[in-house]
């Protein structure tokens, strides 16, 4: 895949725009880890760093516990010395998610150079992720790179059985269902997304019955985390898988008696010896209150990008880059 690289940019005294994932839980840092070489690099490079992201969804409004102080405060805590300013949550423009030109333009204004760093938002089609690259040279940030190449194992030449377990509670998850079916052998559907299948889960219910790639778990009773005969059956399927795609938790992981499917699930793919990706926000989360991170060959920072990256092999944050 052809895309223009910071090594091989000259961005050395520029203003530099470097588009981040910021939209984490404070505390969870994995995403601002992430970003350090690229920040460390651009320094070294004595580029004045100009960094934009968002958090959350709060639909082009201005919602004060979404704003990026806190998230600034943290970056600051790890980022030893490197000088940089952070620009207020994209997302409280209404500019930004309506990937409005304009907007893209205003923000080209801060820069000379634009960094794409946002590997787990260039799913979206955003005026910081699509559009900004038109108005200034760009190049991938270090880890959006890494990303591409650890990601893309799963695609080449894979080890067979490919599994995928998908969780979390965004509902457009469900639509990347779809699109990996024709390459995954199994998948496996827990998280809130059973309830977003609506009539179609039953239907697929009754697929897997008959043999079908498509496992849709039970949820108890409150829907807040699936069944011990789902959790039974999905480490059955487990056991059996070569190359494993973890995306995202079995349940509302976050309290103590809904938290009994993702730790099951989460600790049975730590132990597999399967090759191993896991990746997105609640996911990374759950991989620190287990202790598993070191149980991974990839830990992605994406989420919904890494799904759309590996049933698309690319993301319109890659095509914008082109
Ligand atoms: C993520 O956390 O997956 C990214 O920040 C994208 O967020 P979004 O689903 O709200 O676009």
């Amino acid at each position: 895949m052809e895309l223009p690289k910071l090594t091989d940019a000259d961005f050395s005294g520029k203003r530099v725009i470097v588009r981040a994932d910021l939209d984490i839980d404070i505390g969870e840092n994995y995403r601002l880890e992430a970003l350090i070489p690229t920040l460390k690099y651009l320094s070294s490079g004595s580029s004045k760093i100009t960094i934009i992201g968002h958090r959350g969804r709060p639909d082009g409004k201005r919602v004060e516990e979404l704003r990026m102080k806190p998230i600034e405060e943290e970056l600051r805590k790890i980022a030893e010395g490197i000088e940089f300013e952070v620009l207020e949550n994209l997302r409280f423009s209404p500019g930004e998610e309506a990937n409005d030109p304009a907007y893209a333009k205003e923000l080209a204004l801060k820069g000379d150079f634009f960094v794409n760093e946002a590997f787990a938002s260039s799913h979206r089609d955003s005026a910081s992720i699509t559009s900004l690259p038109k108005f200034l040279p760009h190049a991938m940030g270090l880890r959006f790179e890494e990303e591409i190449e650890n990601l893309s194992k799963v695609f080449t030449d894979p080890q067979k059985p490919i599994l995928f377990i998908i969780g979390g509670s965004k509902n457009d998850k469900v639509g990347y269902i779809k699109d990996l079916e024709p390459f995954a052998d199994i998948i496996l559907v827990g998280g809130r997304l059973p309830e977003y299948y609506g009539d179609r889960a039953l239907e697929s219910v009754r697929d897997v019955r008959q043999g079908e790639k498509l496992i849709i778990a039970n949820l108890v009773q409150d829907k807040e985390d699936i069944t011990l005969n789902s959790i039974e059956r999905f480490e059955k399927e487990i056991e059996k898988a070569k190359t494993i795609v973890l995306a995202g938790p079995m349940g509302k992981y976050e309290e103590d008696g809904h938290r009994q499917g993702t730790e099951r699930i989460f600790k049975a793919v730590a132990a597999a010896s399967a090759f191993k990706i896991i990746g997105g926000g609640d996911s990374l989360s759950v991989l620190s209150i287990y202790s598993l991170k070191d149980k991974f060959d990839w830990i992605s920072v994406g989420g919904g990008a890494m799904l759309e990256f590996l049933s698309k092999k690319t993301l319109p944050g890659i095509e914008a880059l082109k």
